[in-house]
């Protein structure tokens, strides 16, 4: 049984290796207050170590056809070398920050200098830094699978190619090759998708370069492939990016699948067979595993609730929600509403923690800290500041984060995305502040872990569905 033998290796490395971003297990349950309403979640400190079950969790949308595992790119099920790749909370929150400053750049009302263009003499696609979780597809005929990081914050898909003309990176999958495959093309210069793209022509092929937020970058041609999520659903000619130069920071990731609003995207490339409706859940450790999923079908309504989405500029790619209020033990922050709606929000996959306004982060970080008053304190590490050691409790006890969203959305935030651990001895509260109240506040993937998040952009509106990765 190499499967489960390699499952209990991998738990003893994370058993020794308590560097690493986890996440707790509830111990005895919610505490509730006089109206029965939740006030805070006791914890177990124990629970600081991996789960007991090595198993995947059987994904609640096993009964959907389009659906792909989704694991975190440092995690227990990654199919990446952990070993050349260790989680290091320090350094994801580092990142964390090139990819917010370029978010901040897109917008107008950023505090941080103008809008960012692109200046060079080949079209250049400046593009965000990418997402913390990865999902295995299949691509071209016979198909090989690659592992690629998602990213609601990106337009174009793309994957290191053969021949890597430049330099391609190590990525845990063999590198795609065109002609190995039977359903490769080439796009041409003069289609629709080389112009809504807004490339430039090589010859008569169609080329891109994309370069990120943190430098990375990825150079190559636009073709067409048959794309595989399951052996019953295939697309035909999906138009993606075959990278011949890459460089950056990928993980081992083969390179990236785009789900961001825009009419490149995978989401819009699909429309006719999915309705641009998707959904995801992120696990609440980098143990467990979550999902992707496409289209309505086969998926409960009745659990979701939903909030508009919406643009916060005309030509903006990101999901745009409007967040009218937090309570902290179901107490409202005491802080204008005014705050919230003059800054603007997105819900963003690849940015780890939730960007807040100054003004609203440190209402929620004195009322937290109040609540936190009887635990040891421990330093600060780059971007959070309100951290415990927690190495001599048993059990701890954290306050209830809600948010509520317009449309009378209430989210009571999982015990898993309130506090993210450095160390057992230095875990923080999982969010920081923006350089400025009229900044736009980014809703993080930590606060968006066990919840179904559904996406439905054709109906411009996004739903929670609680408790849904197992
Ligand atoms: C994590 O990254 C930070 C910043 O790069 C570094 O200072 C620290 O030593 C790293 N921690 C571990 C445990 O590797
Ligand atoms: C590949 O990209 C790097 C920088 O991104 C550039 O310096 C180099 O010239 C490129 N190589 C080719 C062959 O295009
Ligand atoms: C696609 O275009 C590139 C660049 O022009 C070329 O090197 C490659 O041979 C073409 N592939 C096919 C299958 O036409
Ligand atoms: C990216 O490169 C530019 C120009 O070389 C530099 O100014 C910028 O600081 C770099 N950004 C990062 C995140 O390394
Ligand atoms: C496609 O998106 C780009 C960038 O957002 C935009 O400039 C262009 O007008 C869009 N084209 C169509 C046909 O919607
Ligand atoms: C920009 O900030 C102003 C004032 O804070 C606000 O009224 C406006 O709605 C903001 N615009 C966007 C696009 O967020
Ligand atoms: C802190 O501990 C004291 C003494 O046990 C207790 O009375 C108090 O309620 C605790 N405070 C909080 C915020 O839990």
């Amino acid at each position: 049984m190499e499967g489960s033998f390699s499952c209990v290796f991998k738990r003893a490395l994370l058993f020794l290796s308590l560097h690493v971003l986890m996440t707790f297990f509830m111990h005895k349950g919610y505490n509730y207050g006089v109206e029965g309403k939740i006030t805070s979640h006791t914890l177990s400190v124990s629970s600081l170590l991996p789960s007991p079950s090595c198993l995947p969790s059987s994904a609640k949308a096993s009964n959907r056809k389009s659906t792909l595992k989704l694991v975190h790119k440092h995690g227990l099920w990654s199919p990446f070398d952990r070993d050349h790749n260790p989680l290091n909370l320090s350094e994801i929150l580092l990142r964390d920050q090139s990819r917010v400053k370029w978010i901040q750049s897109q917008s107008s009302n950023s505090s941080s200098g103008q809008k960012a263009t692109a200046a060079a003499s080949l079209p250049v696609k400046s593009d965000i830094t990418v997402g913390d979780y990865i999902v295995t597809i299949g691509l071209g005929t016979p198909k090989k699978d690659l592992t690629l990081l998602f990213d609601t914050g990106s337009s174009v898909t793309w994957t290191q190619c053969k021949p890597c003309v430049g330099s391609c990176y190590t990525q845990s999958d063999p590198i795609f090759n065109p002609s190995q495959s039977s359903s490769y093309a080439n796009i041409s210069c003069a289609s629709t998708f080389c112009s809504l793209a807004g490339s430039g022509c090589f010859g008569s092929t169609c080329k891109y370069s994309i370069t990120y937020a943190d430098n990375s970058s990825s150079v190559g041609f636009f073709a067409t492939e048959k794309l595989t999520i399951s052996p019953t659903e295939v697309i035909d000619n999906f138009e993606f990016g075959c990278g011949e130069n890459n460089s950056g920071i990928f993980g081992t990731a083969a390179g990236l699948i785009g789900l961001s609003d825009n009419n490149i995207s995978f989401v819009e490339q699909t429309a006719a067979k999915y309705g641009k409706y998707f959904s995801y859940c992120l696990p609440s450790s980098s143990s467990s595993t979550g999902y992707l999923t496409f289209g309505k079908e086969g998926r409960a309504p009745s659990s979701v609730s939903f909030t508009p989405l919406s643009k916060v500029q005309q030509d903006s790619e990101f999901y745009g929600i409007s967040i009218v209020g937090i309570s902290v033990n179901g107490i409202p922050l005491s802080i204008p509403s005014t705050v919230f709606s003059s800054a603007g929000a997105i819900i963003d996959s690849g940015t780890t923690i939730t960007q807040l306004p100054p003004t609203v982060y440190s209402a929620l970080r004195t009322v937290f800290r109040k609540a936190m008053a009887n635990y040891t304190t421990a330093p600060a590490d780059s971007t959070v500041d309100t951290c415990y050691d927690f190495s001599k409790e048993r059990t701890v006890t954290v306050p209830s984060i809600t948010f509520l969203f317009a449309g009378g959305v209430n989210i009571d935030l999982d015990r898993s995305g309130i506090l993210v651990m450095v160390t057992a001895s230095q875990v923080c509260l999982a969010f920081t502040a923006n350089d400025a109240d009229s900044d736009l506040i980014i809703y993080g993937n930590v606060q968006q872990r066990t919840f179904e998040v559904v996406y439905d952009v054709a109906g411009r509106k996004l739903g929670f569905a609680p408790n849904s990765c197992s």
